[in-house]
């Protein structure tokens, strides 16, 4: 099996605390950037991962035969472990799997929750693969003001967004954590491996827990871990270990599968690959990801056109100059413009996104211009996205979340 870990790999340090000036945190629970933000080069060094470059991004498109996804193209997604063993896996025809999930803290999804599943489904699309989606209601519990009930009925609301993405459900397994602990015995069999295996001390190094800390959450990292080795699925998967597993996530989830390929050899089973992305910025600038619980700092999956239309006008940090005049002699700084940016996430359009990178910088186009722009861009997002979540009723999610064998080639040579 290709799925070895290439060249330098991850490092003991603890998860990307920062102690000098630049002052940036990032690990599952908190994102804080310094003074211009996350320095993302930066969390590639401490994490010990890969810059995606343009070696990777030349292969990809030789190995597929197509033209990488614009969060490629624009180093949204950025970073990654392993993607050569995934490209080797593909070229020699050998079965792989998509793991991707979410942990469900509001009701309401945002855009930037959109970004890991949008390149998920191209991914899977794109190799053709099948897809498994974890969504942590129980770490939800453990780390939030929120019951178990609670927790459990907004894991299946989200379970309602992710479909709408337009997953293919003979491909695809969503399910929470609550449920398949009781239906799945695999599944808890290997979270029991992998707890055996991990020392306090070393989740207290990747994770920064302390002693007052929860037991259950000090327990937590290994439910997240196992949904990368292929025989926590047996409906899916039946008892073979050497499925090879690439893991979307935004970087900030990185800790847990520094975890889980230090463990995996351990248990015989293999290292995941993994491929990161950056965040998805909030409307008042790039300093932090958004927050589900502002509802000023983002746009909703749930805004109506007029709210889309107002928080853009009204928040959206610009990079435009205070006059017109000064506007049109200057011109816009796309670095720091919140707008702009959005629209390099959500235009896939490389020339239309180089006209209006031009045009703003250039003067020609004010900020007002750029929103409108970028406004046609979300409401259109928003509306599809709402009518494919109005079609999906309770009995497509059931079908989603039922275990069972997906569609795929297991032939494995
Ligand atoms: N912990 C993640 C969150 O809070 C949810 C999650 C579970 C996840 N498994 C994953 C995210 C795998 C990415 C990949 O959102």
């Amino acid at each position: 099996m290709a799925a070895s870990a290439e060249g330098r790999d991850e490092r003991a340090s603890p998860v990307g605390r920062d102690d000098d000036s630049n002052e940036q945190e990032v690990n599952p629970w908190s994102v804080r950037g310094g003074e211009k933000g996350i320095d993302y080069a930066k969390l590639i060094e401490k994490f010990g991962s890969q810059a995606i470059d343009k070696e990777l991004l030349d292969r990809m498109e030789r190995v597929t035969g197509r033209q990488v996804h614009h969060f490629l193209r624009r180093r949204i997604f950025f970073s990654h472990r392993d993607m050569n063993a995934v490209l080797d896996n593909y070229e020699s025809k050998k079965p792989f799997y998509l793991y991707t999930g979410r942990g469900p803290s509001s009701e309401a999804m945002h855009l930037g929750h959109l970004i890991p599943f949008l390149f998920t489904k191209h991914v899977q699309e794109l190799f053709d693969i099948p897809l498994v989606i974890q969504l942590t209601d129980d770490e939800k519990f453990l780390w939030k003001d929120i019951t178990l009930e609670e927790s459990y009925r907004l894991a299946y609301e989200n379970a309602k967004d992710i479909i709408a993405c337009g997953f293919d459900v003979d491909k695809t397994f969503i399910f929470t954590d609550l449920d398949y602990v009781s239906c799945e015995p695999m599944f808890y069999r290997n979270i029991l491996k992998v707890r055996k295996c991990v020392t306090f001390n070393q989740v207290k190094g990747i994770f920064g827990f302390t002693e007052s800390d929860s037991t259950g959450k000090i327990a937590f990292p290994a439910v997240q871990a196992v949904p990368a080795f292929s025989n926590s699925f047996p409906k899916i998967f039946g008892d073979r270990t050497d499925i090879f597993c690439l893991i979307p996530c935004a970087i900030d989830q990185d800790p847990y599968f520094r975890m889980t390929r230090d463990v995996a050899p351990r248990l015989g089973y293999l290292k995941p690959a993994l491929i990161h992305s950056t965040f998805f910025p909030a409307l008042q600038g790039p300093k932090s990801k958004m927050s589900a619980s502002d509802p000023t700092s983002s746009i909703f999956l749930t805004d109506s056109p007029a709210q889309i239309k107002k928080k853009i006008n009204k928040y959206a940090f610009s990079g435009g100059r205070d006059t017109v005049e000064e506007h049109r002699q200057h011109g816009g700084d796309t670095a720091i413009d919140v707008s702009y940016q959005y629209l390099s996430f959500f235009l896939d359009d490389d020339e239309k996104l180089a006209h209006i990178k031009e045009d703003y910088e250039s003067g020609r186009m004010l900020t007002g211009e750029l929103k409108k722009v970028l406004i046609d861009v979300l409401t259109k997002l928003v509306d599809g996205h709402r009518e494919r979540r109005k079609a999906v009723t309770d009995d497509v999610v059931r079908q989603f979340m039922t275990p069972r064998p997906l569609n795929f080639d297991k032939s494995c040579k």
